[in-house]
């Protein structure tokens, strides 16, 4: 009888010992089998009532089943132990072979590297910088590059006035007439700046900027501002680029014209960017007119003289590749990032 149930005993606490699944499951059968309250704890209390006879063979089976649960305890602990161990390794594992998250430095404006490039350009033929300020007198935006008020020029640029006698500048023409009052011929400048306009779209915005560039000197022809004109854009967008100058008209120049690009986003096949022409403008350009002589009181017969203003967004647009030049201000840095 006694034999028979510890051989149950064995049977059951062995099988139950294999399938615990963790370490806890495992303590839970040594406790249920060798416990205080245990099976094995209850087989032992009921030796006395064995005969003397039986007692030691029986007593020696108990130990050795003791000793066998032990034994298979141990080992199991061992092994749940160690599974414990690579579990725990596996979800805290770190590729030290990773690179590292690093932080990001900051960049400068497309439109301040595009306004650099081109002061650069123009620096190595011998223009020198000069500024004006952002809020402008009517004479020096206007009146004195001949357009008086009134005049129907005034509607080419939607203008923000401060007061009768004060505009935000609408381009950075004015920065002409103030080095011009300062300087005899011969001067050659170039002159970056914000400008303000009443427009938006996807081409235009309230807030954008422009380089002017202006030489006056003796004997100055259409053909030194061609040929400068085409070799700064040779350097700037390199040698290849499709360029035209289209007649135009500006009061303060005489003769005139415009130069577009042919548009980068669609190859000139025609886009939203370009309105379907394939062609962008990006620059105003002509000689100086004989009244911007006068109002700053240069003499028309012994010079003459160039101008040209370009938009600084417009030739950034074309330089990287952007459709929106609203992109530029919104200061979202993901798209800032990519400079
Ligand atoms: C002028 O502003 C003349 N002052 C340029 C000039 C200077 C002509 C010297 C002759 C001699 P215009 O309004 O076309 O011209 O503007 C010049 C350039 O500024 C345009 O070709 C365009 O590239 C850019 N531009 C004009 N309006 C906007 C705008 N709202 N947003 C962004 N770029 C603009
Ligand atoms: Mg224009």
């Amino acid at each position: 009888m006694m034999k028979e149930r510890l051989q149950k005993l064995q049977d059951e606490a062995l099988a139950a010992l294999q399938q615990a699944a963790d370490l806890n499951a495992l303590q839970d059968v040594r406790v249920q089998y060798l416990g205080k309250k245990g099976a094995l704890t209850d087989v032992m209390k009921g030796m006395r009532d064995l005969s003397p006879e039986e007692r030691p063979a029986i007593g020696q089976l108990v130990n050795t089943l003791k000793d066998q649960i032990e034994a298979v305890f141990a080992e199991r602990q061992t092994l749940l132990n160690q599974a414990a161990i690579d579990a725990r390794l596996a979800s805290e594992k770190i590729d030290v072979t990773l690179p590292g998250r690093g932080t990001f430095a900051g960049s400068k404006h497309p439109v301040t590297l595009v306004t650099e490039e081109i002061v650069d350009i123009f620096s190595r033929l011998g223009f020198v910088v000069e500024e004006g300020p952002e809020i402008e007198q009517d004479f020096y935006n206007f009146e004195a590059l001949n357009i008086p008020k009134d005049h129907p020029a005034r509607d080419m640029q939607d203008t923000f006035y401060i007061s009768d006698d004060l505009v935000l500048r609408t381009h950075t023409s004015p920065v002409q007439i103030r080095t011009m009052l300062k300087n005899k011929p011969p001067v050659r400048v170039i002159a970056p700046g914000t400008v303000y306009r009443r427009d938006s779209d996807i081409t235009h915005s309230p807030m954008f900027h422009q380089i002017e560039g202006f030489l006056v000197d003796e004997k100055v022809t259409f053909g030194d501002l061609k040929g400068i004109l085409t070799h700064f854009l040779n350097q700037f967008f390199g040698k290849g680029q499709d360029v035209r100058f289209r007649p135009s008209f500006f009061p303060f120049t005489e003769p005139s014209a415009e130069v577009d690009i042919a548009c980068v986003i669609c190859g000139g096949k025609g886009c939203r960017v370009c309105s379907q022409t394939g062609w962008l403008e990006i620059l105003g350009c002509g000689m100086i007119d004989p009244a911007v002589f006068e109002s700053v009181e240069y003499d028309a017969g012994s010079c003459s003289g160039f101008a040209f203003g370009m938009g600084l967004e417009r030739i950034a647009m074309l330089k990287y590749g952007v459709n929106d030049l609203r992109l530029f201000f919104e200061n979202d840095l993901r798209f800032l990032r990519q400079f």
